[in-house]
């Protein structure tokens, strides 16, 4: 069978750990040329080393100029971008009162305003040949957990700034978002920190869920390849949840 990303330059943000790691692997696997961005340098290099023809560029999304160095990157290093997984993203934990000015800041930098700086330097892009932005956002868009009010404001936004963006740059660039109910990776262990019990919080969300597990990084990988291949081509503005039927239990 045809890869189905042959040749595609893709970027994608929190490609250093859970999610973005597996979307990284299976994108790969699919033919594509990959921009890799985290912060940590021995995981990047260790993943661009792995994945051939990719190249990890390190920085913080919540700079305005690294989000355009990544996109240049792509440029210089493949010669064109096609696709961008905007999936970087951190917790912010403590309840309002609580919370650290910064740290609602800082979230909201990461979560939220990164996607906005991505989207301003890769669009001109991805408009010439067409392309797509994806977004990784979470069912915290849709349902409040305790201690995590930056954490769900922020991805409410997100889901916003992806209807807003999937209007006004249709019909050459589709953008959609997925929302991914409890995912086993090292964030949702921190997550489960907002908890007076964090182990039995996570096995809580394994038993809320319809299916009665976890999701796994790569379940997630594969609605990520799906969203962004020509097999979703008719599909555009759309938040997906992946949550194994948490939000209808
Ligand atoms: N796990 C879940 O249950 C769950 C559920 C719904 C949605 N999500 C969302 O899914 C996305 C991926 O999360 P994950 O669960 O895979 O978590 P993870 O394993 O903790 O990975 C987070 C990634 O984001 C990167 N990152 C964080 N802040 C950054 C910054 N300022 N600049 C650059 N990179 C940064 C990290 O890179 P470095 O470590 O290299 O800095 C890491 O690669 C996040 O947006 C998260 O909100 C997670």
């Amino acid at each position: 069978m045809e890869a189905k990303l042959k040749n595609k330059v893709c970027i994608v943000t929190g490609a250093t750990s859970g999610m973005g790691k597996a979307i990284a692997e299976l994108y790969h696997e699919q033919g594509a040329k990959l921009v890799l961005s985290g912060r940590n340098l021995e995981r990047g290099n260790q993943l661009a080393k792995q994945l051939v023809n990719s190249i990890f560029v390190p920085g913080d999304v919540g700079d305005a100029t690294y989000n355009q160095t990544l996109v240049q990157t792509a440029i210089t290093t493949f010669g064109q971008l096609d696709i961008v997984v905007l999936n970087a993203g951190i917790l912010g934990l403590g309840n309002v009162v609580d919370l650290p000015i910064e740290t609602w800041h800082k979230t909201m930098e990461t979560n939220v305003s990164s996607i906005f700086y991505m989207a301003k330097f890769a669009i001109p892009v991805l408009q010439e040949h067409g392309g797509n932005l994806l977004i990784n956002s979470s069912i915290a868009a849709f349902k409040s957990f305790p201690n995590h009010p930056a954490y769900c404001a922020s991805k409410a936004a997100t889901i916003g700034l992806m209807k807003q963006l999937a209007v006004e740059y249709a019909p050459n660039i589709r953008v959609n978002a997925i929302c991914p109910g409890p995912v086993d990776t090292p964030l949702i262990w921190d997550s489960a920190k907002a908890f007076d019990e964090p182990e039995a919080a996570v096995e809580n969300a394994k038993n809320a869920t319809l299916l009665k597990r976890l999701g796994s990084p790569e379940d997630v990988a594969k609605l990520a390849l799906f969203l962004v291949s020509e097999d979703a081509s008719w599909i555009t503005g759309t938040a997906m949840t992946i949550d194994g039927g948490i939000l209808n239990a």
